[in-house]
């Protein structure tokens, strides 16, 4: 049930008393909600959106108000999007005068609690993923006829600044026009305010001035309260027309390069220097062109690029590699981003056409080895930044495979040298896997949303980091007087940007501290100093005491917990228990929801009903609900379960794989075989049916070195019918007694005779049936004409076969019975999803791997994910004998 919570943005919500998009899911109510009318009786008479901005720390709250004016019970909903970045602080409803308060708790503690709510059929998530920067926090709640209720929401995020400016955006979303609406949003910043800009993507020209904007010194103020006459869509409509992102904008005085807040013994440093030259930089863009970016992805990627290109200084150096399974380099070396370069880069960018699997290993190896040349033939200039930037849509399927070990090939070849920014176009990419190859090369991670803007997303994405102006920036405090320090040495500025840093002082006596900066500019090393005056703590925070006093010490706990939960993503296992045990013990202090806390909140019920249990978690990114979870073990994931009827089969370079309804579970296996080599699939002497696959290889170029085989052709005979079946990739041939039909794949055609059956689906499949109780189909995967490497291949699937004795075998037959296994001491290894395990078969004891096959019969192009424990050495120890016993000496071969 939704308790997987999403991430939090700035956005938000609306008590609304209709039953749409709600993620309560109550069990014992599903029903009723799904008939239920809007309850007009509900009216919400106040939504007010309070943020108070200090110093960046946005502290927000939410307060929505409604009154029940039926003469019986009605529930009342309240819908919030936040920021993904932002983190829950409290909840709370007040029904009748009484409170009814969120409390935050340990996931694990909050998760037992669940348990028995669900075990008593009231079960609640509260959070779920919204908008590509939101999560949406939901909750109803039953009201009383006459009676009123207020549910107040409080969230907190450190406001960053990007591309000069700070930016908080709420969503607005009333649903029905509100008698009092207001959005009020104060901003004090010691340094002052330069800027202050308020939009909503909402408003008509007549509505602007709804929206009042001021700003004086250290104070800036935005505030948007439209009668409901403004709310109305139209003159005399009951709609509303506030549906969208309210955003305010600013930046502070940049005289400064910097500054120091201080207050109840925590520091914030904010360092953002200005007017400093580019640091020139070496780019090697590592672009994915296999075959699922085909269509809009590759368009927009070539845009996109060709906007990056248009945006290069030219003190810059850059190459390209494209990669699918093979790799295609642009120029030999980087080379410098003259206007002639970057004209002949267009021309290069914009042929990308897209085929082939997914090898990351080695592009961005290769792109390491380019990095490193340029700079040992000192191509490049010596004070300059070094980057890869990779973009995929897909899993790693060729080449090295296995996420932990392209990780680790990375991080060691780059040794902390270069950064590598990592792009994940769409929802098929391994995003965890992403996430950590850019966090342990110091580099961050994005998601690009499959959508028309995708080309300006990559495009923003990349000037958020084209213009780095320092490099090797370390803060260095006074050891003695400062502890707890957040993050405080960081591989780039970029302009725009802005660094910080806080800490906790430890020596209340001092009357200020010095700051040191260094770092590398784009001319030569650069030092800042900063003497921080200690004793102005009273005046700030008697001036700030309207907004709030701690804010220095929460901003410190935000920061400190971001970068432990960072840091955990990629630490090793013993630091990895520190960092989430420090982590949590913040959380749990500063009373966040982050993704080790849940909020635990216990809804009043109807009187003769009992209370239930809500729990808000945090979002994160990359566990979407059909991802493995956090908690669960990530092969149990229910959405991974294919819901297709149980077959076995063999597809791709062949992976077999073993169905197990029962058990609720597959096995799989590999077979390496040489190309050429027919292989028993099925052999039933009784019912006198067979079926052999032929292996073919790749093709052979100069280049591509690769073993991978397929099945080019399979045979099926049936005795008892005096029916041979020949299938290639070109065509299907039936013989029968001596009569020879033959089939197009590039037709749809059929034959029925006899009890059998055959049904050609034009350039897709195959379906062979035999009387009732045998039922085939092949699956034909046609690759990219004139594909470098690939050939065209086939798949083979059982759909029925109950006909078969028990003495059917074969590499699948012998499975058709069933056979026992069971599964032990599931345990971790390097890569989080594929665990190991032992496997009892057969009276032998087999190590076996979580693993993901893939089904094509209803996805021809991705295929479904079935996850399954893999058998390793040709499916040693699984298979009857060794897998060279099934090779057979014809594509008809059958015994007597
Ligand atoms: C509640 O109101 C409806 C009309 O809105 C009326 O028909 C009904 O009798 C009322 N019930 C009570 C218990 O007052
Ligand atoms: C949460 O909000 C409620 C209602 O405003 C308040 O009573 C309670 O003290 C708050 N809890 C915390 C931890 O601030
Ligand atoms: C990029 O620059 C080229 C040459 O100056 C120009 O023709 C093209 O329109 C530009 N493209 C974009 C998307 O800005
Ligand atoms: C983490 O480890 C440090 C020492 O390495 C120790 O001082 C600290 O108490 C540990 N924190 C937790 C929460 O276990
Ligand atoms: C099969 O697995 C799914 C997902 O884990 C689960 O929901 C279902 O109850 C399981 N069925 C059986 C029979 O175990
Ligand atoms: C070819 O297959 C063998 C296993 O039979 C494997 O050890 C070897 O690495 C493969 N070679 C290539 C180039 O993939
Ligand atoms: C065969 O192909 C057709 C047409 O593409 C598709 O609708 C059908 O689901 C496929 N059947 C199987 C069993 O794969």
């Amino acid at each position: 049930m939704g308790r997987r919570l999403l991430g939090f943005a700035l956005l938000f919500y609306a008590l609304c008393p209709i039953s749409s998009d709600f993620v309560i899911e109550e069990i014992r109510k599903i029903q009723k909600r799904s008939i239920r009318k809007p309850a007009a009786d509900i009216e919400v008479y106040s939504i007010i959106i309070n943020s108070q901005v200090t110093s960046r720390f946005a502290h927000n709250v939410i307060t929505s108000r409604a009154v029940n004016k039926a003469n019986i019970s009605k529930e009342a909903f309240f819908d919030v999007d936040l920021p993904k970045t932002a983190f829950i602080t409290n909840f709370s409803m007040i029904i009748d005068g009484v409170t009814y308060p969120g409390v935050i708790k340990e996931k694990e503690a909050a998760k037992k609690q669940y348990e028995k709510a669900v075990s008593r059929g009231q079960t609640a998530g509260l959070v779920r993923a919204s908008g590509r920067k939101t999560e949406k926090f939901s909750v109803s709640v039953n009201v009383a006829p006459e009676s009123k209720v207020t549910f107040e929401l409080v969230y907190e995020e450190m406001l960053k600044r990007h591309l000069g400016k700070y930016e908080m955006f709420i969503k607005v979303q009333p649903k029905t026009l509100v008698k009092k609406y207001e959005i009020e949003v104060s901003i004090h910043e010691p340094q002052g305010i330069r800027f202050l800009d308020a939009q909503a993507s909402f408003l008509t020209n007549d509505l602007l001035p709804a929206i009042k904007k001021s700003f004086s010194g250290e104070k800036g103020h935005v505030s948007f309260k439209p009668t409901i006459d403004q709310q109305r869509s139209c003159t005399n409509c009951e709609t509303t027309l506030l549906k969208g992102d309210f955003t305010v904008s600013y930046d502070v005085n940049r005289e400064s390069i910097g500054n120091i807040q201080v207050v109840n013994g925590y520091f914030v440093h904010f360092f953002a220097p200005h007017k400093l030259s580019g640091v020139p930089k070496n780019v090697v863009y590592v672009i994915d062109r296999s075959g699922s970016m085909w269509g809009r992805k590759i368009e927009q990627t070539r845009e996109a690029l060709i906007r990056i290109l248009n945006d290069t200084s030219e003190h810059d150096h850059f190459n390209f590699i494209l990669f699918d399974h093979t790799i295609t380099q642009w120029k030999d070396s980087l080379v410098k981003a003259t206007p002639e370069n970057l004209e002949e880069a267009r021309k290069f960018v914009s042929m990308i056409k897209p085929e082939g699997l997914t090898n990351i290993n080695d592009p961005v190896l290769k792109a390491i080895e380019l990095l490193n040349k340029a700079h040992e033939d000192r191509t490049v200039p010596e004070r300059s930044v070094s980057m890869i930037f990779l973009l995929t849509d897909g899993e790693a399927n060729r080449g090295e495979s296995n996420p932990s070990r392209i990780q680790e090939n990375v991080k060691k070849a780059i040794q902390g040298r270069y950064t590598l920014y990592s792009l994940g176009f769409g929802t098929n990419v391994d995003y965890p896997f992403l996430e950590k190859l850019a966090l342990e090369n110091s580099g961050i991670t994005r998601r690009i949303y499959e959508d028309s803007d995708a080309d300006l997303q990559l495009q923003g994405f990349y000037n958020e980091i084209a213009n780095p102006t320092l490099i090797n920036i370390e803060m260095q405090y006074p050891e003695n007087a400062v502890a707890d320090l957040t993050e405080s040495n960081f591989k780039h500025y970029f302009e725009g940007g802005e660094i910080v840093v806080a800490g906790r002082v430890t020596d209340n006596d001092l009357n200020s501290f010095i700051v040191d900066v260094k770092a590398d500019g784009a001319e030569e090393p650069k030092k800042y100093t900063e003497n921080i005056p200690l004793q102005m703590e009273d005046d700030v925070s008697k001036q700030q005491k309207y907004i709030f006093g701690d804010f220095t010490e929460r901003l410190w706990a935000y920061l400190t917990i971001q970068q432990l939960l960072e840091k955990r993503l990629y630490a090793d296992p013993s630091e990895k228990a520190n960092l989430t045990a420090q982590a949590l013990e913040l959380s749990l202090k500063f009373k966040f929801v982050t993704p080790l806390t849940s909020m635990v909140v216990t809804k009043p019920e109807e009187k003769e009903k009992e209370e239930e249990t809500l729990i808000a978690d945090k979002f994160v990114e990359g566990q979407d609900p059909s991802q493995p979870s956090a908690v669960g073990h990530p092969w149990q994931a229910a959405s991974y379960i294919h819901s297709t009827p149980t077959t076995n089969f063999v597809d791709s370079d062949p992976h077999f794989v073993i169905n197990f309804p029962q058990k609720n579970d597959s096995l799989c296996f590999n077979i390496q075989e040489e190309p050429g080599q027919i292989l028993n699939l099925i052999e039933d002497k009784q019912s006198g049916i067979a079926v052999n696959g032929q292996l073919i290889g790749n093709k052979k170029t100069a280049n591509v070195i690769s073993n991978e085989t397929y099945f080019g052709r399979i045979g099926i005979v049936n005795r008892q019918m005096k029916i041979r079946i020949e299938v290639t990739t070109d065509k299907i041939t039936v013989l029968n007694h001596k009569n020879k039909k033959m089939f197009s794949w590039k037709k749809t055609g059929s034959i029925s005779k006899e009890g059998f059956n055959l049904v050609v689906n034009k350039r897709s499949n195959v379906t062979f049936s035999f009387e009732e109780g045998a039922t085939f189909v092949i699956i034909l995967h046609e690759v990219w004409k004139d594909h470098p490497v690939h050939r065209d291949f086939l798949g083979f699937y059982t759909l029925d076969h109950h006909t078969f004795s028990p003495e059917v075998h074969g590499l699948l037959g012998q499975f058709f019975h069933g056979i026992d296994y069971e599964i032990s001491n599931v345990h971790k290894t390097d890569n989080p999803y594929k665990p190991d395990a032992t496997m009892k078969v057969k009276n032998k004891l087999l190590t076996v791997t979580r693993g993901v096959q893939r089904d094509y019969r209803k996805d021809l192009r991705n295929g479904i994910k079935i996850p399954c424990w893999f058998v390793h050495f040709n499916g040693k120890g699984l298979i009857d004998g060794t897998h060279t016993d099934y090779i057979v000496p014809d594509i008809f071969s059958i015994s007597y």
